[in-house]
């Protein structure tokens, strides 16, 4: 699996001080407050781990699967519900945990879905941004990370669902997916 990765682009160390830099301010932004920390899977559930486990907060977890690339490097621009969420988000603080912002499409439309379910708030969070290839119009409340336009892999996101359970997060060898 190792071979695969052309370089590490976030030690598990780096990752690891900036999640729990993230986890304070949402202390500090959420102090007193009951947030519902809602996870957009599958990519996010290792950061939402990791964020959960640092929140001095009484907060709850939900679970959002939706599905947009495929198996393919590159988005198509559709997203899927593949699993909705069980909670009620009406008078809530709702905090959307993803794990990378790549066109922008999937945070958009989510943020536009769970709008119309009237919470009190709605803020969100990403691991990484990736700006270069933004094609909505959204940018996270919560950023760990500016990332180069490069397909990476690690720490919960995946290539053709590989590569989630290395704890760091690197660039994957180009010809692992042009020689598809
Ligand atoms: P979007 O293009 O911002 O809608 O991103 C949709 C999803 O694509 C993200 O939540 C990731 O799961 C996945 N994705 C985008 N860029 C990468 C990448 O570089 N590596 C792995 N997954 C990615």
């Amino acid at each position: 699996m190792l071979n695969d990765i052309a370089y590490v682009l976030l030690s598990a160390q780096e990752i690891e001080k900036r999640v729990s830099e993230i986890a304070a301010q949402i202390n500090s932004d959420y102090s007193g407050k009951e947030p519902i920390i809602v996870s957009v899977l599958r990519g996010s559930f290792i950061f939402m781990a990791d964020l959960v486990r640092k929140l001095d907060l009484k907060c709850t977890v939900d679970f959002m699967y939706v599905s947009s690339y495929e198996n393919r490097s590159v988005t198509t621009g559709a997203v899927k519900i593949v699993k909705d969420l069980d909670i009620d988000l009406e008078g809530k603080d709702v905090i959307i945990v993803e794990d990378i912002l790549d066109s922008g499409l999937t945070l958009h439309y989510l943020k536009e879905l769970l709008m119309t379910r009237r919470p009190a708030s709605i803020r969100t969070c990403s691991l990484l941004d990736k700006p270069a290839r933004r094609k909505a119009q959204v940018t996270a409340d919560y950023v760990g990370f500016e990332v180069p336009d490069a397909f990476v892999v690690g720490y919960g996101l995946d290539y053709a669902q590989k590569y989630r359970n290395l704890p760091f997060i690197g660039v994957l060898k180009s010809d692992i997916y042009e020689n598809e």
